[in-house]
């Protein structure tokens, strides 16, 4: 597994984005865990619907954030969401489907996405809501 935390450069500055990037890896790693040691597959796929569900709600958080402070970069934010729920949903599917080897390999492909997401889009989108008053 790559990822080993969020560093300052990750923080957004709003308290409860923050939280919740902490919570999701948190769920990333015991997933990748669960994978790595050959857990069951009823734990593996606990966790990842579990990732699913709190991924959804931090996600569903930021977008109203976003529309009720104006974001301007809304859309492509949104969008880069629902592909994330779109992979996700995928690796799950394809657990479901018997392909738990190849699930590992997706998966450290793709547990980068928390990182790469927040880096990219939710620190500036921290900017902008600081900007605006919001802690
Ligand atoms: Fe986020
Ligand atoms: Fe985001």
């Amino acid at each position: 597994m790559s990822v080993i935390g969020l560093t300052q450069q990750d923080k957004t500055g709003i308290a409860e984005i923050d939280r919740h990037h902490a919570a999701l890896l948190e769920i990333a790693q015991r997933l990748h865990h669960a994978c790595q040691s050959g857990g069951p597959e009823e734990r593996v796929d606990a966790l990842l619907k579990e990732l699913i569900h709190s991924t959804r709600a931090h996600f569903e958080y930021e977008e109203a954030l976003m529309q009720t402070h104006g974001f301007p970069d809304y859309l492509s934010h949104k969008a880069e969401h629902d592909e994330l729920l779109a992979r996700l949903a995928c690796l799950r599917n394809a657990l479901h489907d018997g392909c738990h080897p190849r699930f590992e390999d997706d998966m450290d492909a793709s547990d980068d996405w928390i990182l790469i997401h927040v880096r990219e889009k939710d620190v500036p989108l921290g900017a902008f809501l600081l900007a605006k008053g919001v802690s």
